[in-house]
């Protein structure tokens, strides 16, 4: 079965480091209040054991390590590994052979209020380039909802000091929060506050929580997000920023190098507890696997096929705005449906490319891109 598959050598990893200080209450990544010490080395334990398992799922699959492309650490709370944290990881992987393109981009995520500046002077003499934080509002009330640990003035200790250290990073900010339409937040002051930092990215999600959600009833209706999603989106735009994908904005040469592997189906291989990765086959088909949640290293594995992987990439291509070519996928009969389908979301302003074989979504195309996908689903 896999074996038959000829997967191109991977260059591409993400380690899920599973800690937090505290856990915010909206939160559904895998993690847990960090404890002991011992959490951290038993973490550096599994990290090894899961490299050796991981070294024969590549055996089976006839994959080979190329130098690093780019290298991602997710969370949880990374920052919260630290110095020695980033230091063990890139000896580990030394040990295993894997080393760094000329070129890579090592991107850590990072919380305020979770960090230190001898250890952001440390990282970055280590080799990391690119950091990700947590700022998700500068609205005092909105983060104390959240429940997140940080308050605004860590925010900017934050920023300042990655300024100062001439790092590049990309903020990672929240639509949709509760309390918000009450006029706790103003989003126009919010990005420009952020933007005197001159960070090169920033990724903004809208608040997915269920019913059970503490704050479910306190949350702004679709209408105020939407607004509230194209206001943000026509801000950056006017900073100089693309908006590259459903939820990311990047100044020209700043899109996330690593983010971008997995919308563009790419191998990505992955190491930690929940974390996923994907292996790329010479036949555009795959492999992909995921890490289980449990004390020792094990990963439940997944035969892609090349109908499935084709779909997958229909799916994530139209979530970037590179384009997508139609005809790659809509069956001949349908053409007609499809092209006045798209005459259709062109006159709704949904598109910034018309052209089928080119055919890329707008900003509020975007909002819409679930439904989009499935009306053009039904025409492949
Ligand atoms: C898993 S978090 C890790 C980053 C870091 N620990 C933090 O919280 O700042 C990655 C990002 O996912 C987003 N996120 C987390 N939970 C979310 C939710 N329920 N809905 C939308 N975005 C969410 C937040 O913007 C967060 O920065
Ligand atoms: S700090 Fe980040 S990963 Fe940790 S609980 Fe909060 S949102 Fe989740």
């Amino acid at each position: 079965m896999f074996q038959e598959k000829e997967i191109s050598s991977v260059n591409s990893l993400y380690i899920h480091f599973p800690f937090c200080r505290h856990l915010c209450n909206y939160c559904d990544f895998h993690k847990k209040v960090i404890g002991e010490k011992s959490d951290v080395e038993n973490f550096q334990k599994y990290l090894a054991n899961s490299l050796t398992l991981h070294q024969d799922l590549f055996a089976q699959n006839g994959a080979m390590w190329a130098p690093i492309d780019t290298l991602y650490i997710g969370g949880g709370t990374p920052s919260l590994w630290g110095e020695k944290g980033i230091a063990y990881l890139v000896n580990l992987l030394d040990r295993y052979g894997i080393n760094f393109s000329d070129d890579y981009e090592f991107t850590i995520e990072l919380n305020p209020g979770s960090w230190s500046k001898t250890d952001l002077m440390g990282i970055k003499d280590l080799g990391v380039n690119r950091v990700s934080v947590g700022v998700q509002s500068l609205s005092a009330k909105t983060l104390q909802a959240l429940d997140r640990i940080h308050n605004v003035d860590d925010v900017y200790k934050t920023l300042d000091c990655l300024a100062g250290l001439d790092f590049n990073f990309s903020v990672d900010f929240m639509l949709g929060l509760p309390k918000e339409k009450s006029g706790e937040r103003n989003i126009s002051n919010e990005v420009s506050e952020i933007l005197s930092f001159n960070p090169s990215h920033m990724s903004a999600y809208i608040l997915t929580v269920n019913k059970n959600y503490i704050h479910y009833n306190s949350l702004p209706d679709e209408n105020f997000v939407s607004d509230e999603y194209l206001t943000l989106s026509r801000l950056m735009t006017e900073n100089g920023f693309n908006h590259y994908e459903v939820s990311n904005f990047a100044k020209p040469g700043s899109q996330s190098r690593h983010n971008l592997k997995y919308w563009r189906g790419e191998s990505v291989a992955a190491l930690g507890p929940s974390a996923s990765g994907f292996l790329k086959s010479a036949q555009y088909s795959g492999v992909r696997y995921k890490w289980k949640t449990v004390e020792s290293p094990d990963f439940a594995i997944e035969d892609v096929s090349r109908d499935e992987y084709k779909l997958e990439r229909f799916f994530l291509n139209l979530r970037i705005s590179d384009g997508i070519n139609l005809l790659d996928y809509v069956s001949e009969e349908k053409i007609y449906e499809v092209k006045s389908f798209v005459d259709e979301l062109n006159l709704q302003g949904h598109l910034t490319s018309p052209v089928l074989e080119k055919f890329s979504l707008s900003p509020s195309g975007f909002l819409c891109a679930d439904s989009i996908t499935t009306r053009l689903m039904s025409y492949i």
